[in-house]
């Protein structure tokens, strides 16, 4: 998380981009570049005007290898509409660096360090490295699951903050937020209308699009019991993907199995009605499908934790884990299966 932004003129060889090419998306040359931001599945380029930063209207699919366009359209982000329809006239400032930068200036425009630094999720700390304790500085570990959960969700979420405009201008993240505190005094989510697909949600309220692990968790049975971001990724870096404290179902497997209350009763292969080393047998394949869009075709993992079954996706078009593996299946092949499989209540997952 470290280093999604990173300094171009400095270190030319972060540009992933092909500029060998000429391709009539690419209307900057590699040279114009001040910054780059993202690596893992898109990478979009800043260039400097004033004291704002501005995005070029072309992005690196970096799955794909390809140049797409870069262009937030009206019905997309809810803050199109109070920016000008040019690119390059839409700052960085309101609308990116609050969560790509730490303690950025509303005032002034600066910033203490660019990407996620220490301070954005344990707060002010020149109290702390001036006379190391643990009461002067915010562990998340040690907040409520309300507070600890919003260290994460300030970043990680869609919404928007509640006293827009501020000095004139349309934030797109929680201007004053301090970990620590309620989030929701400064932010509110994304709100979902049933039935309704929008930019942000499918029908049913899952998240459509990414950046949205908050707005899913805090729907999830798990966060209302206490279990925090934090239980299922450590920040300060894992060798696992995404950050995960353990890799595969044994990150689950802590907390639920057999034996734990918190269920699911039976063995794997019981519960999950596939060979125990089969990809059916992964938690994550059914209750966190990849059903989040980040750029064309490149999905991320739903964070409700909810199973979708079949008859959602007939009656609200949201894609149900059976099928994302069973592409020559039907949902209707999908919801005979599963009214067979004895353990679980055909009126919740088989009609
Ligand atoms: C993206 C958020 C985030 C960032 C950035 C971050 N931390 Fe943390 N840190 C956490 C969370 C969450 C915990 C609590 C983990 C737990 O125990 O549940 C934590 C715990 C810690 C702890 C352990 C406290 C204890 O009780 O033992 C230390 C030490 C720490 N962080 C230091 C740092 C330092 C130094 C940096 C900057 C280099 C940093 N952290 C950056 C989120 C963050
Ligand atoms: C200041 C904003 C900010 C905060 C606060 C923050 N994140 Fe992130 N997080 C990011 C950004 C930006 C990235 C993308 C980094 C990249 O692609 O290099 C990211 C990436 C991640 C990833 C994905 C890493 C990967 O390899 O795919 C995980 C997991 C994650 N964050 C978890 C957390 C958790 C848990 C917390 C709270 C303890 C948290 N984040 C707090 C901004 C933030
Ligand atoms: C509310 C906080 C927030 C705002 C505002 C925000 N981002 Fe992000 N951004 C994140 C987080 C968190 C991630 C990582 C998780 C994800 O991609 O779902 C991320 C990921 C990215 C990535 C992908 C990184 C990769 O490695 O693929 C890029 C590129 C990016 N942001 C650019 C931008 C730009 C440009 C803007 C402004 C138009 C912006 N972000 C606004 C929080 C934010
Ligand atoms: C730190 C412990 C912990 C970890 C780790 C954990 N869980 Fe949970 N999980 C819980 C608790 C506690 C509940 C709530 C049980 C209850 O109250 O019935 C729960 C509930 C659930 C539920 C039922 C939710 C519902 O809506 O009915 C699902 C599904 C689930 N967890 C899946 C997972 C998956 C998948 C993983 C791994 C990616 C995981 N859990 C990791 C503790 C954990
Ligand atoms: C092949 C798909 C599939 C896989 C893989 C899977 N589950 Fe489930 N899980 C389900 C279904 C279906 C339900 C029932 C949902 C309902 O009743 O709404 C369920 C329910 C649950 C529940 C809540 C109800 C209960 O039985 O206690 C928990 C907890 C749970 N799963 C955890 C896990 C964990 C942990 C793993 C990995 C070890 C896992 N699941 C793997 C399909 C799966
Ligand atoms: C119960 C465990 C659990 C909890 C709680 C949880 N995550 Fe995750 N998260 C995962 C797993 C598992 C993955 C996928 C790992 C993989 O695909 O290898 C993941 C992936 C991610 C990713 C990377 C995107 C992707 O899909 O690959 C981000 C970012 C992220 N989580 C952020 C968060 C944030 C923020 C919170 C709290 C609001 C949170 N997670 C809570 C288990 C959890
Ligand atoms: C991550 C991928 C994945 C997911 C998700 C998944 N399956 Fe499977 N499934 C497989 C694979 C692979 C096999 C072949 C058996 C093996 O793994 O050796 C299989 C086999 C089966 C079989 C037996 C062979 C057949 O085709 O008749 C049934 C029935 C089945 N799955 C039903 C389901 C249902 C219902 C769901 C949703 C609850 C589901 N699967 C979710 C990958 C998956």
């Amino acid at each position: 998380m470290a280093n999604i932004l990173q300094d171009a003129r400095a270190k030319p060889e972060v540009v992933l981009g092909d500029f060998s090419e000429p391709n009539p998306l690419v209307t900057f040359r590699k040279e114009d570049i001040v910054f780059t931001y993202g690596s893992k599945w898109k990478q979009r380029y800043f260039t400097k005007i004033g004291r704002d930063y501005f995005v070029f209207p072309a992005q690196w699919d970096v799955r794909n290898r390809t140049w797409r366009r870069y262009y937030v359209r009206e019905g997309a982000d809810w803050w199109v509409v109070h920016y000008p329809a040019d690119q390059m006239k839409r700052p960085t400032g309101p609308l990116c660096d609050g969560c790509h930068s730490t303690n950025y200036d509303v005032a002034t425009g600066s910033v203490t360090e660019w990407n996620v630094g220490c301070e954005k999720c344990h707060g002010p700390g020149g109290a702390h490295v001036a006379q190391p304790s643990p009461a002067n500085i915010v562990n998340p570990g040690r907040l409520d699951y309300v507070r600890a959960a919003d260290v994460c969700i300030q970043c990680h979420s869609q919404g928007r903050p509640r006293s827009n405009p501020i000095r004139g201008r349309y934030y797109d993240w929680p201007v004053g937020y301090q970990p620590g505190r309620r989030l929701s005094t400064y932010w509110e989510l994304e709100k979902h209308r049933l039935g309704q697909e929008t930019f942000t949600h499918w029908p049913e309220g899952s998240a459509h699009k990414n950046r949205m692990q908050g707005n899913d968790y805090v729907t999830s049975v798990m966060y209302t019991r206490g279990v925090k971001c934090s239980h299922c990724h450590d920040v300060h870096g894992t060798p696992y993907n995404a950050e995960t404290i353990r890799p595969g179902n044994a990150l689950c497997l802590q907390c639920h199995g057999p034996r734990s209350p918190n269920g699911p009763r039976g063995s794997l292969e019981e519960h999950t009605h596939h060979p125990a080393d089969s990809p059916g047998s992964r938690c994550v394949e059914c209750h966190m499908p990849k059903i989040a869009r980040t750029i064309a075709d490149v999905y991320v993992r739903s964070h409700t934790f909810r199973f979708i079954t079949p008859a959602m996706t007939e009656a609200y078009g949201v894609p149900n884990p059976c099928l994302l593996c069973h592409t020559d299946k039907t949902n209707r092949w999908a919801a005979v299966q599963l009214r067979k499989w004895k353990n679980f209540s055909p009126w919740r997952v088989g009609n």
